[in-house]
């Protein structure tokens, strides 16, 4: 069990951008995860700060903001409280849930930027950085784009490709182009303070590569390699960035510039652990600052960089503060096939799978666990989510604890009833039920969280499987006795399963420990067969799990792909621009109202329409290739414009004396051009 030379346990999740709400992938990256391991350290009886809170700086929220023509402050505000909501509804327990604008956290920011700048760490430098004329400002991060030197991806910021993972800075980018103006952006000198990161290079390949070798993941050991064993070694960063939103930069001469995001953001995790213990009257230093304190960074794979390299920097530097013990990073979730990104709303969102799903928080729970992106990207599937519910949840999990507790009502009028002699098959039940909470502990701490899920499962699947064996409602006919010593088993072998998958389905174990009675039980008594005893009321049968109809998932996955098209059509560009021409080129086109007559389908033809209009100047006849798009009954008697002087053309023995005009979208569906009242037929068009 948990390792005994730390006495607490300081437990962060990353903090989310408040510039959008939360989606499963959020859920899956780092909050899941890190809650399941808090719930079991608490469980354990551990002393734990478990904090997170909202990453209000930096680009991406003023991206957002201009995006929306309101200010980041209000972007931060409306997202800050949403994705607090969110925490709470899906149970991620956090002890505190801050945010980077609060005062405790500027103060802590500056402080710590202050303690290093006095000790003379930073280079100050003056370097030439891109800035976009038209805006009359410097791009940072995000505020740039441009083709990956790497991969060729036409779309990369200037900190990172998302495409292959590089990590960038922005004069790697070929065409780079302003996201503000789309302007080239020039290069123009600026100072900034930069951490001198090759300094720790040594410090760092020998705690993370040597000292954790063993116990860090295999893919955050596999990115700090390659950071700290790359040919030309880490490169200084700048701690600083040209805006005015941020934490100001809190040194003389740095009017107009902020603390780099990342500078700031992860000491977010030390102010609201100061927040934390200011509420509730304790001191928050041995959290950050004891050696027997244990830090875990919960993290999404983008983050690596950040939390096992510069910001350990960062601590390391000011010397009084412990590193993380570990950075279970996760890789990503991708959503049926396809990347999970907001700004193409490709996502499920929490507060939207709330309003469908009111009750189901603990199957996003189970689906996001059993799946988990632990070790590589994974996805996730509406289909996926109905059949691990209707085939796992419910048979396995909930059809278990209902049958315990459904017969012992039926039989023993609710109360636990006693235990007599034991056969073998009792006496496996009750070693193998011994054995569980240890190997389902050692999973978790190895932040083996899927797999420790399994076994949670295997436990349900052994109670299930004693309830066959044993088969108590054909023992009742003639051996009560027999009956009472089953149930008596299966009843403390489902007490045992609501402990064991609390951290993972914490409203299921609540329901669980309400039908038993159960109060004040933690991992120390699980692995025990006498939880229940003998006796003691049970309550009736609450539902954990019920059936998801295919109905219900294709809804889900109609929805996805309605809002793809939605957003392909908002996103289509339209066709470029034709040459130029001069007005006396446009006005030599003879377009008119006209009324279209008679249509019918060409013989032979799939596309083409007969038509005959009215042109104010005569009766002609047109051939138009609209069959595809249009029934003759949907033109008959109808105005439309036409193009009337253009040569007559022979198509399939029939002349065509002008065309019939027509807008038509990306998508090639057409749309007739009429007037929005009725008017002459032979109106002018001009
Ligand atoms: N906001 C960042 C992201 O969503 C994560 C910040 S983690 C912290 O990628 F350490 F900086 F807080
Ligand atoms: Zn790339």
């Amino acid at each position: 069990m948990e390792n005994s030379k730390f006495n607490r346990y300081t437990i962060t999740a990353a903090l989310p951008y408040a510039n959008g709400p939360l989606h499963i992938g959020h859920l899956a990256g780092c909050y899941i995860p890190s809650d399941i391991y808090v719930r079991y350290l608490r469980s354990l009886g551990k002393e734990v700060a478990y904090v997170c809170g909202s990453d209000e700086h930096g680009v991406a929220i003023t991206i957002k903001a201009k995006k929306e023509g309101i200010t980041p402050q209000e972007v931060v505000n409306r997202y800050h409280e949403q994705m607090k909501k969110s925490f709470v509804d899906f149970g991620i327990s956090f002890n505190h849930y801050s945010r980077t604008s609060s005062k405790v956290h500027h103060e802590t920011a500056s402080g710590l930027f202050r303690n290093l700048f006095e000790k003379g760490e930073f280079l100050e430098q003056s370097t030439e950085q891109y800035f976009d004329e038209e805006a009359g400002q410097f791009l940072a991060d995000r505020y740039i784009e441009g083709t990956c030197p790497k991969c060729g991806n036409e779309n990369a910021y200037g900190d990172q490709c998302e495409k292959c993972g590089s990590s960038l800075s922005p004069t790697d980018l070929i065409n780079p182009k302003s996201k503000l103006s789309g302007n080239t952006p020039v290069l123009k000198e600026t100072k900034h303070w930069f951490l001198d990161l090759a300094r720790y290079t040594d410090f760092l390949k020998n705690w993370i590569l040597v000292e954790h070798q063993n116990d860090w993941k295999n893919n955050v050991l596999g990115q700090c390699r390659s950071w700290l064993e790359a040919g030309d070694g880490l490169q200084a960063r700048s701690m600083t960035r040209d805006m005015d939103w941020g934490i100001p930069v809190p040194v003389e001469g740095a009017e107009g510039k902020v603390l780099y995001v990342w500078f700031d953001a992860p000491i977010g995790y030390i102010s609201s652990t100061k927040e934390w213990a200011a509420e509730k009257g304790i001191d928050w230093e041995p959290y950050w600052k004891s050696k027997d304190t244990k830090l875990v960074h919960f993290i999404g794979k983008d983050n690596i960089v950040f939390h096992c390299i510069i910001f350990p920097a960062i601590l390391k530097t000011h010397g009084e503060f412990i590193l993380p013990d570990n950075v279970p990073a996760n890789e990503f979730l991708n959503l049926e096939g396809d990347k999970i990104s907001t700004s193409r709303n490709w996502a499920v969102w929490l507060h939207e799978y709330l309003e469908e799903f009111p009750d189901k928080q603990d199957v996003l729970r189970y689906v996001l666990t059993a799946n988990a992106p632990e070790t590589k990207d994974n996805d996730f599937t509406w289909k996926d989510y109905q059949s691990r519910n209707n085939s796992e949840l419910v048979a396995i999990f909930g059809n278990f604890v209902n049958r315990a507790v459904v017969l012992t009502h039926k039989f023993f009028d609710g109360k636990v009833p006693q235990l007599g002699a034991l056969n073998d098959i009792d006496k496996d039940a009750i070693e193998t039920l011994k054995a569980f909470p240890d190997k389902i502990a050692a999973s978790i701490e190895r932040y083996r969280f899927r797999e420790a899920l399994s076994y949670v499962m295997d436990f349900a699947r052994l109670g299930n499987k004693y309830l066959a064996d044993t088969e108590p409602w054909k023992t009742i006919k003639d051996d009560k006795g027999r009956t009472g010593t089953i149930l008596n088993i299966a009843l403390n072998i489902a007490a045992n399963l609501a402990i064991v998958a609390e951290p993972f389905l914490p409203f299921t174990a609540a329901k669980i420990y309400g039908m038993f009675n159960m109060e004040g039980l933690g991992w120390k008594d699980a692995g025990n067969s006498d939880i229940l005893e003998t006796g003691i009321s049970i309550n009736p049968a609450a539902l954990l799990f019920d059936k998801i109809e295919d109905h219900v998932v294709e809804a889900q996955v109609n929805k996805l792909m309605e809002s793809k098209k939605q957003n392909e059509l908002a996103n289509a560009v339209a066709a470029p621009m034709k040459d130029m021409i001069t007005y006396d080129d446009f006005a030599k086109l003879d377009m008119r109202v006209v009324k279209v007559l008679s249509a019918e389908p060409m013989p032979k033809s799939k596309k083409l329409l007969r038509l005959t209009v009215e042109t104010g100047l005569g009766v002609k006849t047109v051939l138009s290739g609209v069959a595809e798009h249009f029934k003759p009954e949907d033109l008959i008697g109808k105005q439309v414009t036409m193009l009337i002087n253009l040569a007559p053309r022979k198509m399939m023995g029939v002349d065509s004396e002008g065309m019939i005009l027509m807008a038509e979208d990306r998508d090639g569906r057409l749309r007739l051009l009429q007037p929005n009242e009725h008017t002459g037929n032979g109106s002018t068009i001009s």
